[in-house]
């Protein structure tokens, strides 16, 4: 809780005032799925997108942020909550600035991911970029999997720390079956854009 002291000052221009500037009814797009499932690459390729048709948007990406706003924190328990909190809160100020976010982060957590989802309402739209551990392992784009499997890198997601899997997601795209163009294609039909 904030101190008592710490008073919200109200504005005069609302998210609502702003989409009559952009034209646009902004979304979050919050990815989540393993290291390695495709999060960060599919997210680029639909912020290009997205910005080709005239629509002002902007990628959180989880290794990004942490080189900034949340290079404070590391791995353990609570710095991971912190992590997914404030994230959430970044994208919820992204959201209310107007701006289509798009979020990449883990997030294996469903409360994380329901946190966020609370943040935007019907506009939240949850993407499991689904693949299998074994494809991401395989994939190994940042050597991290041979880490922990070594040990060297303690609790990582899908072999020593859980990876909860998205109950009811608003899209599912499978990145080892569907090229990076597909998987952009299927999201750009489900916005209708
Ligand atoms: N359909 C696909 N969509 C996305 N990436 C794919 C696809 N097919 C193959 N790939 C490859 O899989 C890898 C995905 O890596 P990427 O960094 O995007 O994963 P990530 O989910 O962001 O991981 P992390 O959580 O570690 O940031 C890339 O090398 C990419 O080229
Ligand atoms: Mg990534």
């Amino acid at each position: 809780m904030p101190s008592p002291n710490i008073i919200w000052h109200s504005r005069k221009i609302s998210r609502e005032n702003r989409l009559e500037l952009t034209k646009t009814k902004n979304k979050v797009i919050w990815f989540t799925g393993l290291s390695g499932s495709g999060k960060s690459t599919i997210a680029i390729e639909l912020e290009k997108k997205l910005h080709e048709k005239g629509i002002l948007s902007y990628v959180l990406d989880g290794d990004n942020v942490r080189h900034g706003l949340n290079k404070d924190l590391g791995f353990s328990t609570k710095d991971r909550e912190e992590n997914i909190r404030r994230l959430a809160e970044l994208t919820k100020l992204f959201y209310d600035a107007g701006i289509f976010t798009i979020a990449s982060f883990i997030s294996p957590l469903k409360k994380e991911r329901d946190l966020a989802r609370s943040y935007a309402g019907e506009d939240f739209i949850e993407v499991y970029v689904d693949c299998p551990l074994e494809e991401c392992e395989k994939r190994d784009t940042k050597g991290l999997y041979k880490k922990a499997r070594s040990g060297e890198l303690k609790e990582f997601t899908g072999i020593s720390h859980s990876y909860e899997v998205p109950e009811n997601p608003e899209i599912t795209i499978n990145t080892k079956d569907k090229n990076v163009e597909g998987c952009v294609e299927e999201i750009m039909k489900y916005l209708k854009l």
